[in-house]
């Protein structure tokens, strides 16, 4: 965003719930946000006092590496307060409600939830019931928007823009809330998304989608600029969606031989967690092409700007009041 546009602008979502209701402008300020928030890790004091007397809630009913780490690095290092709620260690094992559980927790003083749950539109219910701020971490097959901001940040520090990009998301697309949460961020950021892989792994609205869709990597692989790499996500497929692993594989996964025959500059990514051998063999997401762990990195400073934002969201709504 050009720099006379940013100081115009002015941030007022006190939650972020997705990507698709969300301007290119409102993504581009996220990603400038961020750009200031990276050098705080590079400091040897790795702290601000941005979100200093703020208490913000990671509640996760799935399980997460990256996002709930780095969530809990992000306010850290922006001295908030963390309370750290996990699902197999609380009452909803009695049988309390998403509701309940966040306004039992709100009631203790809380001003950010983080919410990571297996049911689509879930951080969108809590923010009707809750007046704290909530962050979608991802939702069932819905949105992982901090995910995507993440890679979209990560492309444009690799290619400069995502203008005229063709960027293929490869796999899983069917229970995906990463593919989802990229298609909005990556065509509003003007880049052209081809989805790749077999029909039974394809959403079933895929033709309502704004993407090319194709059902052979061979097919596209020298026209991508960027190949993201998705998990089979085994534990939500209700029967198998092709023959064998094996099969997979040899129709869809990124190997030695098929970066051969990519663009030499092709920028490989996964969003973790990484099946080896299954959607990419080690060699090339460890090689040269791989932005797979400077994704993670980049994480960190979404999640600060994102945290940074919604709290500043907060304080406009309730100026507005
Ligand atoms: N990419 C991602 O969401 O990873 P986690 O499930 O480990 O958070």
């Amino acid at each position: 965003m050009a720099k006379q546009n940013q100081e115009k602008f002015r941030w007022d979502r006190k939650h972020l719930l997705g990507l698709k209701d969300m301007s290119r402008q409102e993504i581009e300020f996220i990603l400038d946000t961020a750009r200031g928030f990276e050098q705080i890790s590079t400091r040897s004091i790795k702290k601000a006092p941005t979100l200093r007397g703020k208490v913000v809630v990671n509640l996760f009913f799935e399980d997460s590496t990256r996002t709930r780490n780095s969530f809990t690095l992000a306010a850290r290092r922006l001295s908030a307060d963390v309370v750290e709620f996990t699902k197999k260690s609380s009452s909803v094992s009695k049988g309390e409600t998403l509701i309940d559980t966040a306004r039992n927790l709100e009631a203790m003083g809380i001003d950010i939830v983080v919410i990571r749950h297996n049911a689509g539109g879930a951080a969108k219910l809590l923010s009707r019931h809750i007046d704290a701020c909530v962050i979608n971490a991802g939702d069932g097959f819905d949105e992982h928007p901090t995910q995507a901001l993440l890679d979209v940040y990560t492309i444009r520090e690799v290619k400069g823009t995502l203008e005229g990009l063709k960027i293929g998301i490869v796999g899983d697309i069917a229970h995906s809330r990463v593919a989802r949460s990229n298609i909005w961020a990556m065509t509003k950021l003007g880049a052209e998304i081809i989805l790749v892989g077999p029909p039974t792994l394809m959403p079933a609205q895929v033709s309502r989608l704004p993407v090319r869709v194709s059902y052979s990597l061979d097919a596209v692989l020298e026209e991508l600029d960027v190949i993201n790499m998705l998990r089979i996500q085994f534990e939500r497929l209700g029967s198998n969606p092709f023959p064998s692993v094996r099969e997979y594989s040899h129709f869809f996964g990124l190997t030695v031989d098929r970066m051969k025959r990519a663009k030499p500059d092709l920028t490989v990514m996964h969003p973790g967690p990484i099946n080896r051998g299954l959607e990419i063999e080690s060699e090339v997401a460890d090689g040269k092409n791989s932005v797979i762990l400077r994704q993670v990195a980049n994480g960190l400073a979404i999640r600060m700007a994102v945290l940074f934002l919604v709290n500043q969201g907060a304080t406009e709504q309730a100026k507005k009041v």
